[in-house]
């Protein structure tokens, strides 16, 4: 294209905008050129580890958090752009997920950094400035899992929904929320109010405008999906509610559950217990399994990532 017709194109786009090309144009004889470092802000990037110890370790912990909730955010950038669809094609919501699926066994791979990237003893002691803070408290997460499928299948005991049940109501029996009540005296954590003083109301708003309109439900209404389509919906389910899951429970038992001894967790969870997708068993698209595999829901013998993945 010749500088004739991009100028001609600039005055369109200008004049569309009922805005003056001349003055635009004249701005970009002083607007600064860009660098990379301005561009990706990393000044600011690089400015956002604040330990609260001397620990060097800290920083590990800090930065690999923020690692994830970055991929978090990739992920979630997938996510909206299918469930902006009221109707989505199986190659847009195959592309997407095998996407999601990279994403995540990124998850899975790396977190080898935070069991084998950290001095124990050190860890062990500078958790203890950052009660009741914990990654339970990451709203990201819960988005994802919102995006994905129904609050009612994100209720371990299905027997506590009924047909009338509010939004509301479904969000208090959310399977996580499980890990925010004090075993001795049933009542919230702090770790849990913190939480749903931040996040509970847009948690609530965000469902009642989601409500129906989930990946889950996209998928749903696919006539004869395809099997490439049904085996990445299947391999998410399983890398992000299975191995993701099982990866951390190890790096929680590395540092909480060795040298015999279970330590209370920053959040206070009984989190051998929460933490095991056994037990919480969070499956985004039920459909795609059999109900064998539901019943086995993450049962080592059962599950073979092969057969999968
Ligand atoms: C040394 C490393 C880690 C340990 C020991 C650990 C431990 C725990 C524990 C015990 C819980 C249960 C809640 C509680 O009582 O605090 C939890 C929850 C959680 N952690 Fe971690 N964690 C670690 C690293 C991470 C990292 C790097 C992330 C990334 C953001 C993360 C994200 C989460 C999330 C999202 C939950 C809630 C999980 C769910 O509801 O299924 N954790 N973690």
């Amino acid at each position: 294209m010749d500088n004739t017709k991009i100028h001609q194109l600039l005055e369109d786009k200008y004049e569309r905008l009922g805005a003056n090309s001349s003055t635009h144009l004249k701005g970009l004889l002083h607007a600064k050129e860009i660098d990379y470092w301005s561009y990706i802000q990393l000044d600011t990037l690089l400015s956002l580890q604040n330990p609260r110890t001397h620990f060097e370790d800290e920083e590990v912990f800090i930065i690999y958090h923020q690692i994830t909730e970055l991929t978090l955010k990739l992920m979630l950038n997938e996510i909206k752009q299918v469930v902006r669809n009221k109707v989505i094609s199986q190659e847009l919501l195959t592309s997407k997920l095998l996407r999601l699926n990279r994403y995540t066994q990124l998850l899975i791979s790396s977190f080898s950094i935070m069991r084998d990237g950290m001095n124990y003893d050190d860890y062990n002691t500078f958790r203890s400035t950052l009660t009741p803070a914990s990654g339970f408290q990451s709203a990201q997460f819960r988005y994802i899992e919102m995006y994905c499928t129904s609050l009612e299948n994100l209720i371990t005991d299905k027997s506590k929904i009924s047909g009338n049940s509010t939004i509301e109501e479904l969000m208090e029996l959310q399977y996580w929320k499980s890990a925010g009540i004090n075993p001795k005296t049933g009542e919230k954590t702090l770790t849990l109010k913190q939480f749903e003083n931040k996040y509970q109301d847009d948690f609530i708003q965000f469902a009642k405008n989601k409500r129906a309109n989930t990946i889950n439900d996209l998928f749903q209404n696919i006539e004869n999906p395809s099997k490439e389509l049904v085996k990445q919906m299947r391999a998410f389910d399983f890398l992000y509610n299975i191995k993701w899951p099982i990866v951390h429970l190890q790096t929680g038992s590395h540092y909480l559950d060795s040298k015999g001894k279970k330590k209370t967790a920053t959040g206070g969870s009984d989190w051998k217990k929460y933490l095991h997708p056994k037990y919480q068993r969070r499956v985004f698209f039920p459909s795609v399994w059999t109900k064998e595999e539901l019943t086995n829901w993450a049962d080592p013998c059962y599950f073979e990532e092969k057969d999968i993945v």
